[in-house]
C-alpha cells in the first residue's frame, strides 16, 4: 500500500517525536553454523548498465565530444550540426554539412568556409567550430588530453585547437596546427595532439579556429582524457562507484535500448565495433538521444572484465517496442546473436574472434549468459511471438555453445515456462514503499522446479520516492533481504537504472548521479553496498519474531578474504517510523568460538524523504561506529527508518 501524501506528512512530522518510543519489539533467532545455512550464489549481486540518463555517452564513457562525427542530423544533407555552434557570422563563415567522409559507415563530413583573414575582419581568436561536449567538458590542470580529428582543405591554412571555458571564454590549453603546403581538398589527414590543460574549468568547450581564409573540411573529432580507468575510456570516479559495489555480473547494454522504439533505431552490436572513426552511432530512440557508440559491445565485454564481474549479454530477437519480427524472418536475427557470442568469446582466428583480437582482446571475454531480449514477453499478444522465436535463439546457441546459460523474459515465478531456460528475467519498479518493501515475499512460495530467477531491473519509483530517497532505500533493502532469503531461487539481482547526468534524466530514480565532474550515490546506491558481501556467502538459518509488520532482518557469515578471518553480519531493514527494539540470539556456534570487533553500520537520515546532492552528497550514507559488547545474546535500539549492520568477526 502506498503512503498517500497526507501519510507522508504525518511520518515526516511524527518522526522525531516517536523516535523516543519502541512501541514494536523483535527477536531475531540465527543460528550461524554453516551447516544449517545455504550457500548464496557467487553471482548474486550484479549492476544493470544501460545506456539510458547519458549512463554511457556524456558519463561513463569519457569522451568529451558530443556528436563527434557530425552523424546525428542524419545522413542527408543538409544536416543539423549540433550541439556544435558556429563561432563568427554569416559574413565571414559559413558551415555546412556534406557526404565526404573517408569513412565508409560516417559519411557525414563538416565544411568550414572561411571568408576572412587577419587583414580583413577575422577576430584576433579566429572563427570556426565548437563543441560544449555533454553539458560541459571537464578540463582540469595538469591534466593530459588527446584531441584527434580528420582534415582536408583546399590550401594552406592554420587551425587553432583549444580548450575553452564555456562561460569566460578563458583558454585552458591550445595548440596552432599547420596544414602546409602539401594539403589537398581530396586527402584527408589525421590530426593527432595531446594538450595539457594549464587551467581547470569543468564547463569548457573544444574549438577548432582558423583567422586564414580557405575551406576547410572536418571529421571525427575526438578529445579524450588520458586518465581514464587502465586507459579503456572508463571515466575513473564512475568506475571506482560502480566497482565498490563489487558487483559479480554485469548485464548490459540494456534494456529498452536494446530493442528500440523502431528496429531501425536498436542497438546493433556489429555498429558498435571496431575503430571508432568508423562506427556510424545510432539515435538510441526510447531514451530520446544520439549516441556515437564510443561505449559499444566491446567496451561493455572490458568493463565488465575490469570490474571482475561475468557479462551478461541482452541481445536484440528481433523486437522492438512497436515491432516483432515474424518467425519466417528471424534466422538471421539469430545469425547475429551467434557472431556475437563468437565475437565474444571465439578463438582470436575466428571471423568475429578476430575482430576482437584486432580490438587489442586476444583473449575470449568470459560470457557465460546472455538474455534472448527485454521485456516481450508480458502482453498476450507478444508473448504469443516471443515464445514462438525463442526456441530458434535457445536451440541455435545451445548447439553451438551448449555451456552457455540463456535467460528468457517469460516469468517464471507465477506459472511453469512453456520452453526451455536457465534463468528467467523479472523487473519490479512498484510505485509504493510498502508494496516494495513487501515483495521481499515475491519468492518465498514461487516454484523450485525450473529456471533460476534473474531479477535484472527493480527500483521503488514515483513521487514517494523523490529522486532517490531514504524510503525507497529502506524498502528495496527489505526486499533485497528476501531475495536473500531465497537465494536458492534468485541467483542474480541488480538494480536500475545506474547511472544518470543530471542534465538529461530520462528515468528516475538512479544509483548514481554525475554531471561533468561530480558524483554521489542515491541511498539505494549505498544499500546496494550494504549487500556487496552478500555474493557467495552463507545465508543463515534465522527467524525473525515481531509484531511489526515492515521490519525484515537476515544473517549470513563469510571469510573476509583479505585476514581469512570469518564475518558474521546481520542486517535489519525497518521501515517503520518508530525505534524497534530487538534481541538477538546466536547458536550453533561451537563453544571455542568468540565474537569480537563488534561494528553497527546505520543507513537513516531524519527525514524519510532525505537525499543526497551534489551539495550535499553524505546526507544519506552508512555511518559505522564501534560497539563495545559482542555476544551470544544481544539488545539493540533499531532506528526509525534504517538498515542497519551489525557485524562481528568470528574466531
Ligand atoms: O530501467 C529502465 C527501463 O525499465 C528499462 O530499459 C526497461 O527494461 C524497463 O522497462
Amino acid at each position: 500500500m502506498a503512503y498517500s501524501s497526507c501519510t507522508l506528512l504525518l511520518i515526516i512530522l511524527c518522526f522525531h517525536a516517536i523516535e523516543a518510543q519502541p512501541l514494536h519489539t523483535a527477536k531475531l533467532l540465527i543460528n550461524a553454523s554453516n551447516k544449517l545455512g545455504k550457500q548464496i550464489p557467487e553471482t548474486f549481486m550484479g549492476v544493470f548498465f544501460e545506456e539510458i540518463n547519458h549512463a554511457g555517452a556524456g558519463g561513463l564513457w569519457a569522451e568529451l565530444v558530443s556528436n563527434r562525427g557530425f552523424e546525428a542530423g542524419g545522413k542527408n544533407v543538409p544536416s543539423n550540426i549540433g550541439p556544435w555552434t558556429i563561432i563568427g557570422d554569416e559574413s565571414s563563415i559559413h558551415v555546412s554539412t556534406d557526404q565526404t567522409s573517408c569513412f565508409e559507415h560516417n559519411k557525414i563530413a563538416l565544411k568550414m568556409e572561411v571568408n576572412c583573414d587577419s587583414s580583413n575582419s577575422c577576430p584576433l581568436d579566429g572563427i570556426g567550430i565548437s563543441n560544449p561536449g555533454f553539458w560541459g567538458m571537464n578540463i582540469e590542470e595538469g591534466k593530459k588530453y588527446k584531441v584527434v580529428f580528420y582534415v582536408r582543405s583546399t590550401s594552406r591554412i592554420d587551425l587553432k585547437v583549444s580548450f575553452v571555458g564555456s562561460n569566460d571564454g578563458v583558454k585552458l590549453a591550445s595548440t596552432n596546427i599547420k596544414l602546409g603546403n602539401d594539403v589537398n581538398a581530396s586527402t584527408w589527414r589525421r590530426v593527432e595532439h595531446v594538450f595539457e590543460a594549464y587551467a581547470t574549468n569543468h564547463n569548457s568547450s573544444l574549438q577548432i579556429t582558423t583567422n586564414e581564409k580557405g575551406v576547410v573540411w572536418l571529421d571525427q573529432v575526438s578529445a579524450m582524457p588520458l586518465d581514464t580507468y587502465k586507459g579503456h575510456g572508463f571515466r575513473n570516479d564512475l568506475f571506482e562507484m560502480v566497482a565498490a559495489l563489487k558487483p559479480r555480473i554485469f548485464r548490459f547494454p540494456g534494456g529498452c535500448y536494446v530493442e528500440g522504439k523502431w528496429l531501425r533505431n536498436a542497438f546493433r552490436w556489429k555498429e558498435t565495433i571496431g575503430a571508432w572513426e568508423n562506427r556510424p552511432g545510432h539515435f538510441g530512440d526510447v531514451w530520446g538521444y544520439w549516441t556515437d557508440d564510443g561505449f559499444g559491445f566491446f567496451e561493455g565485454l572490458q568493463l565488465a572484465e575490469d570490474l571482475n564481474a561475468l557479462p551478461i549479454w541482452v541481445f536484440n530477437n528481433g523486437f522492438s517496442i512497436y515491432e516483432q519480427v515474424n518467425i519466417s524472418a528471424i534466422s538471421p536475427f539469430v545469425q547475429e546473436v551467434l557472431d556475437g557470442i563468437e565475437f565474444a568469446r571465439g578463438s582470436p582466428t575466428s571471423k568475429w574472434g578476430s575482430i576482437r583480437a584486432s580490438m587489442g582482446h586476444p583473449k575470449p571475454f568470459d560470457l557465460r549468459y546472455v538474455a534472448v531480449g527485454n521485456e516481450e514477453c508480458d502482453t498476450q499478444q507478444n508473448k504469443f511471438i516471443y515464445e514462438g522465436n525463442y526456441p530458434k535463439f535457445y536451440d541455435a546457441i545451445k548447439r553451438a555453445y551448449p555451456d552457455i546459460q540463456i535467460i528468457t523474459n517469460c516469468d517464471a515465478s507465477k506459472e511453469p515456462l512453456n520452453h526451455p531456460a536457465d534463468l528467467y528475467d523479472y523487473h519490479q519498479y512498484p510505485k509504493s514503499s510498502n508494496y516494495m518493501f513487501n515483495l521481499a515475499q515475491v519468492f518465498d512460495h514461487a516454484s523450485r522446479i525450473g529456471p533460476k530467477a534473474f531479477v535484472s531491473e527493480y527500483a521503488m519509483t514515483g513521487k514517494e520516492s523523490g529522486r532517490g530517497n531514504l524510503l525507497a532505500a529502506v524498502a528495496e533493502a527489505g526486499f533485497l533481504i528476501g531475495l536473500e532469503k531465497n537465494s536458492d531461487l534468485v541467483e542474480m539481482v541488480s538494480y536500475a537504472p545506474l547511472f544518470v547526468n543530471n542534465n538529461d534524466q530520462k528515468w528516475n530514480p538512479d544509483a548514481i548521479v554525475f554531471n561533468s565532474h561530480q558524483v554521489y550515490g542515491t541511498p539505494s546506491y549505498w544499500v546496494l553496498s550494504l549487500f556487496k558481501e552478500s555474493s557467495g556467502a552463507t545465508f543463515l538459518n534465522s527467524t525473525l519474531q515481531t509484531n511489526s509488520p515492515t521490519l525484515a532482518a537476515s544473517a549470513i557469515s563469510w571469510k573476509d578474504s583479505i585476514n581469512g578471518k570469518s564475518i558474521l553480519r546481520i542486517k535489519v531493514a525497518n521501515m517503520e517510523s518508530q525505534t524497534v527494539n530487538i534481541v538477538i540470539f546466536i547458536e550453533g556456534l561451537e563453544s571455542s568460538v568468540h565474537l569480537s570487533w563488534p561494528r553497527k553500520t546505520v543507513l537513516t537520515s531524519s527525514n524519510p524523504m532525505d537525499e543526497n546532492s551534489f551539495s550535499n552528497p553524505n546526507m544519506v550514507v552508512p555511518r559505522e561506529s564501534i560497539l563495545d559488547y559482542a555476544g551470544k545474546i544481544m539488545n539493540f535500539q533499531i532506528d526509525p527508518l534504517s538498515v542497519t549492520l551489525f557485524d562481528m568477526t568470528m574466531y
